[in-house]
């Protein structure tokens, strides 16, 4: 989605704002651009594709400037083109903004501008915006910018420039995330921590309707009636060297190879083996409520969803309470019914995905206790939440979500294993499944192994342009993920299925043409899943098999066999979606596509 980078200071902005901007180009973008306050004047360079082709297009006038504003843009109204890149000016051309999310009201308040005598030069809702702030403009960018946004319906994380005031960077929020770093004499405003952690790690995190005035001498925040605000500074958690790609080639296989330490540190201090209980300190407030629930709905979108589809799975079997995974943005709409002790759970990576931000808040407003399971720490999700659980597996960074699906599947294992010990689980049946969990990490450090195998039977099926991943039970929404994960980096169609209802029509696909990936882990589905891949088998399919160590009967079954650590059977899918996410990766890199930033999506969706 939209990334957005401004700085105020002594120091030249331009490589400050195009540096922050590459910092965020994991986001998915598809054109950038640059403004900066030079000598009284609004210089601005535009241009599509990556943010190289932006880079040949900068020259000396833009050299000197102190205040300067970046973007880069993924297309939502108009196409990829230049006049539709940000930044978007106003009508004197001195005014500039840039701009992440959606000006609902734009054809009403351009019919309006459009009766002024304004005209338009781009198909984009953002230059609406900026032509109302010129229009409202009568010699302060602060009063103009409140005043257009006061009329505006839709979400927005605005940064503005007034040639006229070189001295000021005007931010605004609503929906869409902005963070006001704050540096010795300098401020950089950012769309995501990661432009900001190289110069800063003290922040203040904008809420919605909330404006930030930014100079070189400090920071003012008021709401949209210019009622002044107070803001605490938090600190960021994580570092520059996080973010960066360590030996790897890629940030997807670095995070993929990440995850026996991310898991530890998801877990640290966490699990009370002894007393067979788990400490989570974020659910501490609302754990009295929590424990007499009586309906829980998790609420996701993509992989996050995934993880859901196994955490109901958990929950239910060890706190049975009955729960269910709503695709956030079919919650929202469909008018949901919420009785007394319902808690509505939303997971997300990002913290910012716009349809689980709606369908949290749908929640809440319908009386439900509204928990997050986060990873981005003061995300918009985490700080709107009653109360939640952070993963603590780092920023990630490559689109197709790796150590995040993993560290909400053990966060989920946690919170099911809290409210089950509360509920009717003996100290011993804790024991034994915290244990079980407490040895994940090392299953997954063996699952690693397995790198070389994926990038072979990758290697021997590079050009077929259909897969089928089946599963059951637990492993049902572990097929899921890895069919999401092959289509979203090497844009293979891949369909994820219960492997049971492969007979209901799936199976007219199968032919030696199409990998079918099973898993089939030694579980109480196993003698089903086998009796699957015999029916895959007898129609001459081709399959791949994720099997637990030590099972040879299913060589006999399966073309290639991925191995697998044994581990407790309720968490088995954080090792079998290890070789699946290898196979993805491996897949990708042998069609030379570009992992990290796949084409077409964006690692966090704040526009619905
Ligand atoms: C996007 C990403 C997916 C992610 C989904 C939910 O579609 O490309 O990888 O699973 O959003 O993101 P979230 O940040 O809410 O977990």
């Amino acid at each position: 989605m939209c990334g957005i980078v401004a700085y105020i200071g002594e120091r030249e902005a331009c490589p400050i704002v195009l540096e922050g901007i590459k910092r965020l180009d994991y986001r998915g973008y598809d054109s950038a651009g640059i403004a900066v306050v030079r000598d009284g004047r609004l210089v601005i360079r535009r241009s599509v594709g990556r943010i190289s082709a932006l880079e040949e297009k900068l020259d000396h006038e833009l050299e000197g400037a102190t205040l300067g504003m970046a973007h880069t843009r993924w297309a939502t109204h108009g196409g990829v083109t230049e006049p539709n890149a940000h930044p978007h000016t106003d009508r004197s051309g001195k005014l500039a903004i840039v701009h992440n999310g959606i000006i609902e009201n734009y054809r009403a308040l351009k019919a309006f501008l459009a009766q002024a005598g304004l005209t338009f030069e781009s198909q984009t809702d953002t230059e609406i915006l900026a032509k109302l702030i010129g229009y409202f403009y009568e010699g302060k960018l602060e009063d103009a910018v409140r005043k257009a946004l006061r009329e505006v319906r839709g979400t927005f994380g605005i940064a503005a420039l007034h040639a006229d005031e070189p001295g000021t960077i005007v931010a605004a929020r609503r929906g869409s995330p902005l963070i006001v770093g704050i540096g010795d004499g300098e401020y950089v405003v950012a769309s995501d921590a990661a432009a900001i952690v190289q110069h800063t790690s003290q922040v203040i995190y904008l809420s919605d309707n909330e404006v930030a005035i930014v100079t070189r001498d400090g920071f003012r925040t008021t709401t949209l009636d210019a009622a002044p605000v107070s803001k605490d500074i938090e600190e960021v958690e994580y570092t520059l060297r996080q973010l960066e790609l360590g030996g790897h080639q890629h940030f997807m296989a670095k995070e993929i190879f990440e995850q026996p330490e991310s898991l530890r540190n998801c877990m640290r201090g966490r699990l009370d083996l002894e007393a067979g209980r788990v400490v989570l300190g974020g659910l501490t407030s609302v754990s009295r409520e929590l424990i007499k629930t009586k309906r829980i709905i998790l609420t996701a979108c993509g992989t996050a969803w995934h993880a859901g589809l196994v955490g109901e799975y958990l929950i239910e079997q060890l706190a049975r309470v009955p729960c269910e995974t709503e695709y956030a943005s079919e919650f929202r709409y469909r008018n949901p019914i919420i009785e007394d002790g319902t808690t509505v759970l939303a997971i997300s990576q990002s913290g910012e995905t716009i349809d689980t931000l709606a369908a949290l808040r749908e929640g809440r407003e319908r009386g439900a206790l509204a928990l997050g399971i986060v990873n981005s720490v003061g995300s918009t999700i985490a700080r709107e939440t009653d109360a939640g659980v952070y993963l603590h597996v780092g920023p990630e960074i490559g689109v197709a979500s790796t150590k995040a699906f993993t560290g909400q599947l053990t966060v989920l294992a946690m919170i099911a294993a809290f409210l089950g010990r509360r509920r009717h689980l003996s100290h011993e049946e804790c024991f034994q499944y915290l244990s079980g969990l407490a040895a994940i990490p090392d299953a997954v450090e063996k699952a690693l192994q397995l790198d070389s195998a994926t990038r072979q039977i990758a290697a021997e099926f590079v050009d077929a342009n259909n897969w089928l991943y089946l599963g059951r039970g637990l492993q049902y929404p572990v097929a899921l993920e890895g069919a999401l994960k092959l289509k979203e980096i090497s844009y293979i169609h891949a369909e994820g299925l219960p492997a049971a209802e492969m007979k209901h029509g799936p199976i007219a696909l199968i032919s030696e043409d199409m990998p079918v990936v099973v898993l089939a882990p030694r579980d109480h589905w196993y003698e089903k899943v086998l009796g699957n891949i015999n029916e895959v088998r007898s129609r001459g399919g081709r399959v791949i098999a994720i099997a637990s160590e030590g099972d040879h009967e299913i060589a006999d079954l399966a073309e290639h066999v991925l191995y697998v650590p044994d581990v407790t059977e309720l968490l088995q899918p954080l090792v079998t979606v290890i070789p699946l996410q290898m196979l993805a990766y491996h897949a990708a890199v042998l069609r030379g596509c570009d992992v990290d930033k796949p084409r077409n999506l964006a690692k966090a969706v704040t526009v619905e």
